[in-house]
């Protein structure tokens, strides 16, 4: 067993990197609740035009789909007869609420309006409802994995430095989002055997490889002003996927 050691705020948060253990979850998410610095974004930001028309038509997507209210996850997880996993769900959410918080404010910072709907996000909500606990996170970590990398071009890209600032925050937060549900669905899948998990990886991978390639089509203009091509985002997504897949089935 080997653990990483995040230094957050000045305080250390040992997580456990191959074993889910829910109160270690929780530990984190309470500290990272309490104690997160979150860095002040001014009210009116400055971007280039050619980079904030597509930027706000990409956070805006962003905001709807953190802005979530959790109550599919948290009605299989309340299933799942582990109240301390309900506990670590619930200030997840609430974390992602604090991520939709954040982009509503830069939205508004750049003078975009906020949408109330997206294709994209009604999509992805209705795939993570069809089945149980397994399928809504194997969906929702297409989502985290898509929206770390998206950020992470934002964090290394964007010029303005509050701006950059506040995404590498999510970005932190994103990475053990990742790690969170990677570990609790290897433990999920422990006693399935090895070719189910193998049939389970091809079916994600094709579900990813889909979502994956409509995103970038869908998102090109914001890809194209934060300098990125399309194939360098993708070999991104896959590698983070390919991470996120090896922890999770194997
Ligand atoms: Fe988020
Ligand atoms: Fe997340």
């Amino acid at each position: 067993m080997t653990s990483q050691q995040l230094v957050d705020n000045g305080r250390i948060t040992a997580v456990e990197r191959s074993i889910f253990s829910s109160s270690q979850w929780l530990s984190y998410f309470e500290n990272n609740w309490k104690n997160k610095a979150r860095p002040a974004l001014p009210e009116k930001i400055a971007l280039a035009d050619n980079v904030r028309q597509p930027i706000i038509r990409s956070l805006q997507r962003f905001q709807i789909g953190e802005s979530g209210d959790g109550a599919y996850l948290k009605k299989f997880a309340a299933a799942s007869n582990d109240p301390i996993y309900e506990q670590c769900i619930d200030l997840f959410v609430k974390e992602e609420n604090t991520h939709a918080a954040i982009l509503a404010q830069m939205i508004s910072g750049l003078d975009g309006q906020l949408i109330t709907w997206h294709w994209s996000n009604l999509l992805f909500t209705n795939l993570r409802r069809m089945v149980g606990l397994k399928t809504e996170l194997f969906v929702l970590l297409i989502a985290e994995i898509i929206g770390k990398c998206f950020y992470k071009v934002c964090a290394d890209n964007l010029e303005n430095r509050a701006m950059k600032d506040t995404f590498t925050a999510i970005v932190m937060d994103e990475i053990f989002h990742l790690e969170f549900h990677s570990t609790f669905m290897r433990k999920a899948m422990h006693n399935y055997s090895h070719t189910a998990r193998r049939l389970v990886y091809f079916g994600w991978y094709a579900l990813f490889f889909g979502a994956c390639v409509v995103f970038i089509a869908d998102h090109r203009a914001a890809l194209k002003a934060l300098k990125v091509t399309p194939t360098a985002f993708f070999k991104d997504c896959m590698g983070t996927f390919d991470h996120a897949a090896a922890k999770s089935l194997l």
